[in-house]
């Protein structure tokens, strides 16, 4: 059975006191929900949330890192400074990276190589733009980078990474992707890694919606055959609407 799991991230939201705040309130529901929970915080709220989540059901993830495991790369983070406080998720590649801090395929390869070197697990985003979508080169697009990303790791790896479908037009945008929509293009990412690592391997592999869910859609979305869970934006910001979101997987 693939673990279900649903992900905050809060991109650059959240002091210390709200992140710690947060991590409070959702504790009992995270006790005894179906899911992984996990909250990719900004790095300044690593610490205090993982302090704030020790002894609880809630999982503390980062937003971005380095591939490299030091130097002199000003204002960087590399996976070692993550693992070694405990963090144990990591968002790599996510649209918002590639859009505006050049991140490519080759550089989101090695910093899934780097996650998996340092024991962190990666939650690899993939997705295409509205343009790509209208041209019909979605698939093209969310398969490729798929393949690029994995590219190098092991089967046993590749079955630990947490992989989501992020279309960029629903980002943000309270435009979400029909649930057929939806699970047609995670089975598509699944087809792929099957015809480059076999099926069973693509059957392990936990495949995440995100963009635009929220409390209204989200059990829509969880209803289909291969959506495990949500990648959550905006609406992993208030508690409230987090644990609906928990609640309907
Ligand atoms: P929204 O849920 O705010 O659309 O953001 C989705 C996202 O980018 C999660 O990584």
């Amino acid at each position: 059975m693939r673990k279900k799991v649903i992900a905050g991230n809060w991109k650059m939201n959240m002091l210390p006191n709200e992140a710690m705040n947060f991590i409070n309130n959702l504790e009992p529901i995270a006790k005894n929900a179906k899911c992984d929970v996990i909250l990719c915080v900004p790095y300044t709220d690593l610490f205090y949330s993982l302090l704030t989540a020790q002894n609880t059901n809630i999982k503390i993830g980062a937003q971005n890192m380095h591939w490299e495991e030091k130097g002199a790369y000003t204002g960087e983070i590399a996976p070692q400074m993550l693992k070694c406080i405990n963090v144990e998720y990591v968002i790599i590649g996510h649209s918002e990276r590639r859009q505006y801090f050049a991140e490519t395929d080759e550089t989101v390869n090695k910093k899934l190589k780097a996650a998996m070197a340092n024991k962190l697990i990666p939650i690899l985003c993939v997705g295409e733009t509205l343009k790509q979508r209208e041209l019909g080169l979605a698939e093209e697009i969310i398969t490729q980078q798929t393949e690029l990303a994995l590219e190098g790791l092991s089967k046993e790896q590749i079955e630990k990474v947490i992989i989501a479908y992020e279309p960029i037009w629903a980002i943000g945008t309270g435009k979400v992707a029909t649930k057929e929509d939806a699970n047609n293009a995670i089975k598509q990412i699944r087809n792929k890694i099957a015809s480059l690592y076999g099926k069973e391997t693509s059957e392990n592999v936990t495949i995440l919606y995100g963009g635009s869910v929220n409390s209204q859609n989200a059990k829509e979305l969880f209803s289909t055959s291969d959506i495990d869970g949500a990648l959550v934006g905006g609406a992993s910001l208030k508690v409230e609407e987090f644990e609906k979101i928990i609640n309907s997987i």
